[in-house]
């Protein structure tokens, strides 16, 4: 066998050190019995394109993008696919036969394809949902939840222009907006709530709501996954609600790009999730 047959995809960020797709497709691989790698890769900003561009020759089937170059990478790409333009982030780059880039994400089907397997009891259509936050990570949860139909979702953030900014990107009459002073009304009778804010990360404060106005059987989704259980989530599951943490959609999201990179399965099971968490 050659260097050649052997794949080798990776994960791009700056700082990349703390990523745990390395040991995520690292697990899968092994699982696979195929003899390929999944690198991780320091690129500064201002190396991105480069470090894109030398891709192909360097035999790479692709890689995964993240903080802080999920938006930047748009300028390196021959291609983007209609998700990753609406959700105005690419997380995942496929390198074709021909050595062109085509860049996709993969975030939006993780957190649904999380949320659905946690908590199979949530129906999108059947209440109101709320997200708090109006990043990267928030316009990714809206596309997502858009995409599964709920009919109505309310963006509230901190700085309420970036969640106006966020609902017109979206351009969907059903996202509407709040600021964080209308949150109370804004959970009344909601049936999800997702937190994407840094809000309950450790060494960041705590996000401390009231839940109550929540519809009885609602869902509470947090993004964040250091801790595993914030302190929104053990609210919520105080209060008897069905919680969703972080962990699974890191693990969701790889699914496609492990499909992608290596053309195999994999399975967003216990198995994976313990890996994870051993090393958290
Ligand atoms: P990402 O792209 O990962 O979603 P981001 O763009 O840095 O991350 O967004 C972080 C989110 O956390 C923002 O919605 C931010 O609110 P602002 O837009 O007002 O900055 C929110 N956030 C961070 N710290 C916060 C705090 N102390 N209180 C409320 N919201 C906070």
């Amino acid at each position: 066998m050659t260097a050649a047959d052997r794949p080798v995809a990776g994960v791009i960020g700056w700082p990349v050190a703390h990523s745990l797709s390395p040991r995520l497709h690292g697990f899968w691989l092994d699982r696979a019995g195929i003899d390929g790698f999944y690198v991780p890769m320091a690129v500064a900003p201002e190396r991105l394109g480069a470090a894109l561009a030398g891709l192909p020759a360097l035999g790479f089937r692709g890689v995964n993008v993240t903080v802080p170059h999920k938006q930047a990478v748009f300028d390196a790409l021959d291609r983007v696919t209609p998700v990753a333009r609406r959700a105005g982030a690419v997380n995942t780059v496929t390198v074709g036969e021909d050595g062109t880039l085509e860049g996709t994400n993969t975030d939006v089907a993780g957190f649904l394809g999380h949320l659905r397997q946690a908590a199979p009891v949530w129906q999108a259509d059947a209440a109101p949902a709320v997200i708090l936050g109006a990043g990267g990570a928030a316009r990714a949860a809206a596309v997502a939840l858009l995409d599964a139909g709920v009919a109505r979702v309310t963006v509230v953030n901190r700085t309420v222009a970036r969640a106006e900014a966020l609902a017109s990107a979206l351009g969907d009459a059903r996202v509407a907006v709040a600021p964080w002073e209308r949150l109370a009304g804004a959970l009344d009778g909601a049936g999800l709530l997702v937190n994407t804010t840094s809000l309950g990360m450790a060494g960041q404060p705590p996000l401390t709501l009231d839940l109550a106005p929540l519809a009885a059987d609602a869902v509470v989704y947090d993004i964040v996954y250091v801790p595993l259980e914030t302190p929104l989530l053990a609210a919520a599951r105080a209060r008897g609600l069905a919680t969703v943490d972080g962990l699974g959609m890191l693990i969701h999201q790889g699914v496609p790009a492990f499909r992608a990179f290596f053309c195999a399965e994999a399975a967003a099971d216990a198995a994976t999730r313990a890996h994870l968490l051993a090393a958290l």
